[in-house]
């Protein structure tokens, strides 16, 4: 029987890739990870021809192009989504958008402007799309644009086909998001999936993105409502900071962020504050910030 170091790694090897995981997407992986790591992606090695993890370190950080750095992204990331995931906080966005069009047109503007970070295979940002279609506030010559951006290049291949399996109905989201009369209105079938009507894919655009990077959306800005849920849950505060700041610089002052319901910024950033509304905890821009720059 021979011994193949690909087949084991290493409590130094596993040290490496951990510290480089978190550095460069701000993804901790808590407690004795490093069999689950093992088991995603030692078919890398193989692939890449490498000896060890210690050689597939290397490999990665000697990448100028990042390409083998976003592989291992998407083989460490959870994709977790779908419909209509935690519908409280969805009934306060859709309340949040009559306020919204409120004040744009008091400005006499006609744009709105939605981001979902952290958007996975797409579900998130199209459930926006269906709730603000459904809301009627933004018809005819309104401009909506919804932007998901997320650093998994697979779930953002799979979010542009805009196909689904049943797998992305649950139930428990949506009371309504699994029945039949949901899926006819805004799907049409190809036998076992779903596909999205273009109506409600024409103005969804997404974005291969890391949120710790400076540059994601250097060319976003004025943004009315950003939900970046069930991503931060993963970070430490270092890289919630650095994110917070990205998204401060693109939410208008007027805007609102939402985070996943079982996470919480509180304490650990002072550039947004904490509101209590409809029912739901959304964040607003602090007025006192200390200074901020992107990334
Ligand atoms: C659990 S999913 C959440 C999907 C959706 N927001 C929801 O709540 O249903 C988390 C997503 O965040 C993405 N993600 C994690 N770290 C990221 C980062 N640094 N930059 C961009 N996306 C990231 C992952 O690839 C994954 O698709």
């Amino acid at each position: 029987m021979t011994y193949d170091r690909k087949d084991f790694m290493t409590e130094d090897e596993f040290g490496l890739l951990k510290n480089l995981i978190n550095k460069e997407f701000g993804i901790l992986l808590k407690g004795d990870k490093r069999l689950t790591l093992h088991a995603k992606v030692s078919h890398r090695l193989k692939i890449l021809g490498l000896k060890s993890y210690r050689d597939y370190y290397d490999f990665i950080v000697s990448d100028t192009t990042k390409d083998e750095l976003f592989t291992l992204a998407s083989h460490i990331t959870n994709n977790e989504t779908y419909f209509f995931r935690e519908k409280t906080q969805l009934d306060a966005f859709s309340e949040i958008l009559k306020d919204i069009k409120r004040e744009k047109q008091k400005k006499n503007l006609k744009e709105l402007k939605i981001l979902s970070l952290g958007c996975s295979s797409g579900e998130e940002p199209y459930t926006l799309n269906i709730i603000i279609q459904e809301s009627g506030l933004f018809l005819w010559d309104w401009d909506v644009r919804i932007i998901g951006v997320d650093l998994d290049k697979n779930a953002i291949k799979r979010a542009r086909l805009g196909r689904y399996g049943k797998n992305s109905f649950r139930l428990n989201g949506n009371a309504d998001s699994g029945t039949n009369n949901f899926l006819n209105k805004y799907f049409t079938s190809d036998g076992n999936h779903y596909i999205l009507r273009k109506s409600l894919t024409n103005n969804v655009e997404f974005r291969f993105g890391n949120l710790l990077d400076n540059g994601f959306l250097s060319d976003i800005n004025e943004v009315d409502v950003i939900l970046c849920r069930n991503v931060l849950i993963y970070m430490d505060d270092t890289a919630i900071n650095k994110i917070a700041c990205n998204l401060y610089n693109c939410l208008t002052d007027s805007g609102y962020l939402f985070v996943g319901s079982a996470e919480s910024l509180i304490q650990r950033t002072d550039l947004f504050v904490a509101e209590y509304n409809n029912g739901i905890i959304v964040y607003r821009k602090s007025p006192h910030p200390p200074f901020t720059k992107r990334g």
